[in-house]
């Protein structure tokens, strides 16, 4: 596996691999890497020749009183898992190479950014489209491969690509879970045993609602309500949000159907988990 961390050796590279007609595959990721992020990876070998994978903890996408500081960072582990699942080259650039002295400019985002995630942390998807514009235009890669945990941002994602004309293909790749149901996310690290057992909460009530909604129930405020109903059960969770809406815009929709996706994110202490699961796709 090569590794990279300045930018203009990364381009010679891909040069090269794009002059013997190599296919590139990029996987964007802040490390910490688990089962989800390597599943990316899988995907994107299917899809390419070559897959570049991204480490970098971007401190352009967290707020003030975020998790910047603290969020989980082990790069020996990291490199471990990305060599042995076949990625081809790691780029870990550090803060000053991404965000040289007097770097200033931004991709703001539309109003998809201003639901949901958008409400809890302003600024967040500008800093998160800025980086992966940023990354996209690194390594040009024929693919892209972004998590279905994280909707909103591939949501994002997937409108920057369109509007500001980015050729990459863009692929979503579904959630990767714990055998109990629990989404895999760098940051279940933080919870205690209690806390993990709260955090059931999220993929529990995603799974309760998707039986109501295949049993023919399809009123979105009848669904919500059966969601808080279940959520009582967790009573360490405080639900953020329960967003059932449609996958373009992100707007509540009128009627549940198949492609509608409910989204949910509840904080458990400190520590802030979501999840989502999209209607007539199967609840893994
Ligand atoms: P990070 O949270 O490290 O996630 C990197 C990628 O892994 C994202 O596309 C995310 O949706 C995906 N992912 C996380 N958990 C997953 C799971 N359980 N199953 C499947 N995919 C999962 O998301 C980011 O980093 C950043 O915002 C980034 C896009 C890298 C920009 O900084």
């Amino acid at each position: 596996m090569l590794e990279f961390s300045a930018i203009p050796p990364l381009r010679a590279w891909l040069v090269e691999q794009r002059a013997v007609g190599k296919r590139i595959g990029l996987v964007p990721t802040m490390g910490a890497l688990h089962e989800g992020h390597l599943s990316l990876v899988d995907e994107a070998r299917r899809r390419s020749d070559a897959v570049v994978m991204t480490v970098f903890v971007n401190p352009l996408q967290f707020g003030p009183g975020e998790d910047f500081r603290r969020y989980p960072r082990d790069l020996e582990r990291d490199r471990a898992l990305a060599r042995e699942r076949g990625v081809t080259a790691l780029f870990l650039p550090a803060a000053e190479v991404m965000y040289p002295p007097g770097s200033d400019t931004r991709v703001v985002p539309g109003a998809i950014a201003d639901r949901w995630e958008g409400t809890t942390r302003p600024g967040h998807f500008a800093g998160v489209l800025t980086v992966v514009a940023k990354l996209f235009h690194l390594t040009q890669p024929d693919v892209a491969v972004f998590g279905q945990k994280d909707i909103q941002q591939a949501t994002l994602v997937r409108r920057m690509v369109a509007d500001l004309n980015f050729t990459v293909e863009l692929v979503v790749s579904p959630t990767v879970r714990e055998s109990d149901g629990l989404a895999l996310s760098s940051r279940n690290a933080y919870l205690d045993a209690e806390g993990r057992r709260q955090a059931l909460a999220l993929s529990h009530v995603l799974r309760t609602v998707d039986r109501a909604w295949r049993a023919g129930e399809c009123d979105p405020a009848t669904l919500e309500r059966h969601m808080r109903d279940e959520f009582r059960m967790f009573p360490g969770v405080m639900v953020d949000y329960i967003a059932i809406v449609d996958p373009i815009r992100m707007a509540p929709v009128e009627t549940a159907a198949g492609g509608t996706i409910v989204a949910v994110a509840g904080r458990i202490g400190a520590t802030r988990l979501l999840d989502n699961h999209i209607f007539g796709t199967e609840f893994r």
